[in-house]
């Protein structure tokens, strides 16, 4: 196990009725104007903006409102929320919904505190040194940015998407209540919950030994994830199954299950490209993309990918390496395809001839490589790439 330092500052709010607390979390912080910024429709459906809305009245908190944000959270929208900031005097900015208006509340707080362009650090032109601070009220256990350090926007007019990773970037807190999640397509669920397994799966490969706790922390939660998430696709009322994902979610990538090894991360860059130029939902590019890797690499590492099949997939243990490390993926495309994820090139719109572009954009600022378990070059991004193209002819 390697050195490290683990400090993941949010407060989560927990449970039923949570989102009542949001003014008194809001005050406690020093937040005096409020920005508060929501998606497309869902939170309008639901009523949950309304009752926010009526909190901060009641509280006597002064806000203006925000909504818009589409799923892969555009620039354009940042740079309307900051100029509206600026405007309201704002010094608190509250996110109501999934990771993308989480990422896009992120960005604007980072702009809102820096006098040059926001885009200046998802070009590496800066380095971020302050934000206005950012909470949030969950609608969708997935990308888990509500306490992550990370916040991931898509240039339009590039459609080139990239992650920002900073420690300032983590929430200050998190309203996590399940049964705001009831009304979650099911392909938005299963979607949020291949993302979960695929921020944990990105930390478990690797070449790192002597970390059997967080191996064990990893295998458990991906069981869970895979055994919670049937239920909630079969009700989606099940108020434990939600909580399960729920909080699965807002661990899995605070990195609590990372810490002390090294960490991979070429199926998000690859996935990122993926949903920037076809605007897929991350999750479902996730569940094409990540095996697709896996097939390309898991020969770096054998022993560690049985470990996975006969851990994860009860698999037997056998002399046989590479029929079980394979065996091991191939379980994993098999729970995806069952919970209606899709599973090929096709199904994500994605197209053999956009190759070229997609291992392009995925180097774009990089150092020529991306991962560390096995560093991807363009022969290599090109592979994997062409694997998930290969999913169209099964
Ligand atoms: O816009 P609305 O109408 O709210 O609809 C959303 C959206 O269409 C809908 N939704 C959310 N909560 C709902 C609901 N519909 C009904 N009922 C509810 N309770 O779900 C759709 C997806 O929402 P989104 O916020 O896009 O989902 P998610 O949380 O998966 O976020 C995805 C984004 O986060 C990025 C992804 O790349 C993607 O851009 N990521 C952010 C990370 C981070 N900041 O740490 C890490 C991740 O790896 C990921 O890259
Ligand atoms: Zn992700």
């Amino acid at each position: 196990m390697e050195n490290f330092i683990y400090h993941s500052p949010t407060k989560f709010i927990f449970g039923k009725d949570t989102e009542c607390t949001v003014a008194e979390q809001i005050h406690a912080l020093g937040g005096t104007r409020v920005l508060v910024h929501y998606g497309s429709a869902s939170a309008v459906r639901s009523g949950l903006l309304d009752r926010i809305l009526s909190c901060l009245d009641a509280a006597g908190l002064p806000h203006i409102e925000l909504g818009g944000v589409k799923p892969n959270p555009r620039d354009s929208l940042v740079y309307k929320g900051i100029a509206l900031g600026r405007k309201e005097n704002i010094d608190f900015i509250l996110a109501v919904g999934g990771g993308s208006v989480i990422d896009s509340s992120k960005a604007i707080g980072l702009g809102l505190a820096y006098e040059g362009d926001f885009w200046d650090f998802y070009s590496q032109k800066a380095v971020p040194k302050a934000t206005i601070p950012v909470g949030s009220v969950l609608t969708i256990a997935a990308a888990g940015s509500e306490s992550s350090n990370a916040a991931v926007i898509t240039q339009e007019k590039t459609m080139l998407k990239r992650a920002l990773n900073y420690e300032i970037l983590r929430p200050r807190f998190a309203i996590l209540n399940p049964e705001l999640t009831y009304t979650l397509p099911p392909y938005q669920t299963a979607s949020g919950a291949v993302d979960i397994m695929a921020h944990i799966l990105e930390r478990y490969i690797s070449d790192t030994t002597g970390v059997e706790f967080t191996d064990r922390l990893c295998e458990g939660t991906v069981l869970t994830v895979m055994s919670e998430l049937p239920k909630v696709l079969k009700n989606p009322f099940d108020y434990d199954g939600r909580a399960n994902l729920m909080f699965a979610a807002a661990l899995s990538h605070n990195n609590i299950f990372g810490v002390g090894r090294v960490q991979d991360w070429a199926s998000h860059k690859m996935e990122h490209e993926l949903s920037g130029l076809y605007d897929v939902a991350h999750g479902a590019g996730l569940a094409v993309m990540m095996p697709a890797w896996m097939l390309n690499v898991y020969q770096h590492n054998l022993d560690r990918f049985c470990q996975f099949a006969v851990r994860v997939f009860g698999k037997s243990p056998s002399e046989d390496k590479d029929t079980l490390a394979k065996a091991g993926i191939e379980e994993l495309r098999s729970f995806f395809r069952s919970v209606g994820m899709p599973v090929s090139f096709r199904e994500i719109g994605a197209k053999r001839e956009d190759i070229p572009l997609l291992v392009e954009k995925t180097l774009t600022g990089t150092g020529g490589t991306v991962g560390s378990f096995v560093p991807l070059n363009a022969a290599l991004l090109t592979k994997c790439f062409e694997t998930a193209a290969n999913f169209d002819h099964e």
